[in-house]
């Protein structure tokens, strides 16, 4: 990990073990509470005091994210009950366990294609050759994405992951959100004129008690699983290898013991997890925690990272441990708005870290390993993740 990230990592956990709910005031100039510490964290995100609705705290939402995101984030992750409740029974309708299940063998011809087209002797970035282009494939076939609007999706849905805090990259998002609004109404437009065997074409098929998903929802839901379902899998899955290239005794146990890939993908996600706060939340009264109060209007952040190294609930927190048992992280929320797409990330984390692993156990590192900045402040994990196939310790 590089000194920067350890250095963020420490002074959030200093505010953790001192003011656990802490004051700050961002860049974006709205009064921000962090939460820190793991049952603060778990309680907060079941509180119906805290609003996740973006049109009930619109000044919070705007200073955050600006106008032009609107449209694309009038979605169940910026709802609270009944809205909420509403848009998550239509969607599962659709995205249900078993077609995710059924996606398991196509995820491990992706994951072996890819594989085979990385030169084994050369140095390979696995960021731009593996981790992101795995959970885009698997993301857009699900949905039904075309293949030629997919590189499309992926540089706006990046630039629409960066900061928002000058005012080059607030063009560049907005230009990005108008580019992507439009193509996935079209793209709504065609699934409905070529239906396909898809999550997409379900989706606008998918009715609950007579009530159904409207044209503006049909295409935020879109937005929601496109960019939810490949920019946390994809920093999941480089944090998760870079771990392992970092603590050679878990790398050894996991190629000698495969069978603990499944508590290994939780001890991912609670050790270097890719979301390291949850999302946006507003109290919409004054909330006592801890030894303050958090104001009503304040925007609340749960930083979810600081949470699952908390010591009065994990044993050995700063360990890395693939075999890790009753980890009960936070690392894709708690509550109402627990992660939709977790056992989707799951099967896909499962096969690709397997994978890698079998076929190339003697995998090393192969240069610097970046970080995301301040710039990237939705994600946490490794923005390039130089490496060597093939080469022999
Ligand atoms: C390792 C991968 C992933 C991680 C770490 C992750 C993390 C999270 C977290 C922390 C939340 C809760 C946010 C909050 O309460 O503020 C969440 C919600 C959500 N996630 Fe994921 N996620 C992952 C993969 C996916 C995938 C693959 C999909 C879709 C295909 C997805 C779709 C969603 C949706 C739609 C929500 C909102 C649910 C709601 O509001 O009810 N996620 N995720």
């Amino acid at each position: 990990m590089t000194t920067t990230q350890q250095s963020h990592d420490q002074e959030l956990a200093q505010i953790r073990e001192n003011t656990p709910v802490c004051p700050v005031t961002p860049p974006h100039g709205v009064p921000t509470w962090l939460v820190t510490r793991y049952d603060h964290a778990r309680a907060v995100l079941v509180d119906p005091r805290i609003s996740k609705d973006m049109h009930s705290a619109m000044s919070a939402y705007q200073a955050l994210f600006g106008d032009s995101s609107m449209a694309l984030d009038d979605n169940m992750i910026f709802s609270d009950g009944p809205k909420h409740t509403r848009l998550r029974r239509l969607v599962a309708k659709a995205f249900t366990p078993r077609r995710v299940e059924a996606l398991r063998p196509r995820t491990q011809q992706i994951t072996d294609q890819l594989l085979d087209a990385i030169g084994p002797y050369a140095p390979v970035n696995l960021v731009e050759a593996f981790t992101f282009p795995l959970p885009i494939t698997v993301i857009c076939e699900l949905l039904g994405v075309p293949a030629d609007m997919r590189a499309d999706f992926q540089r706006w849905s990046t630039t629409v992951a960066g900061t928002v805090y000058d005012d080059d990259s607030v063009r560049l998002q907005q230009a990005a959100e108008e580019q992507m609004h439009h193509q996935l109404v079209e793209l709504v437009a065609l699934k409905r004129k070529e239906p396909g065997d898809d999550l997409l074409t379900d989706l606008i098929a998918a009715r609950d008690d007579g009530d159904r998903l409207s044209e503006a929802e049909l295409v935020s839901m879109t937005w929601l699983l496109l960019f939810a379902g490949h920019e946390t899998t994809a920093r999941l899955l480089g944090n998760a290898i870079h771990a392992l290239l970092t603590h050679p005794d878990q790398l050894r146990r996991l190629v000698a013991e495969p069978h603990l890939i499944g508590t290994a993908v939780e001890e991912f996600i609670r050790f270097d997890g890719p979301a390291e706060n949850a999302t946006f939340r507003v109290a919409t009264e004054d909330i006592p925690l801890a030894d303050a109060v958090i104001e009503k209007g304040s925007l609340v952040q749960i930083v979810l990272a600081t949470a699952n190294r908390d010591p009065r609930h994990f044993d050995r927190p700063e360990d890395l441990d693939i075999g890790r048992t009753d980890n009960h992280h936070l690392g894709m929320g708690h509550g109402i708005h627990y992660c939709l797409g977790a056992s989707l990330a799951r099967m896909e984390a499962e096969i690709a870290i397997g994978t890698l692993f079998r076929r190339f156990p003697h995998l090393t590192l192969a240069g610097e390993v970046p970080r995301l900045g301040p710039e990237n402040p939705a994600f946490r994990g490794v923005s390039a993740l130089p490496v060597l196939l093939h080469a022999r310790t």
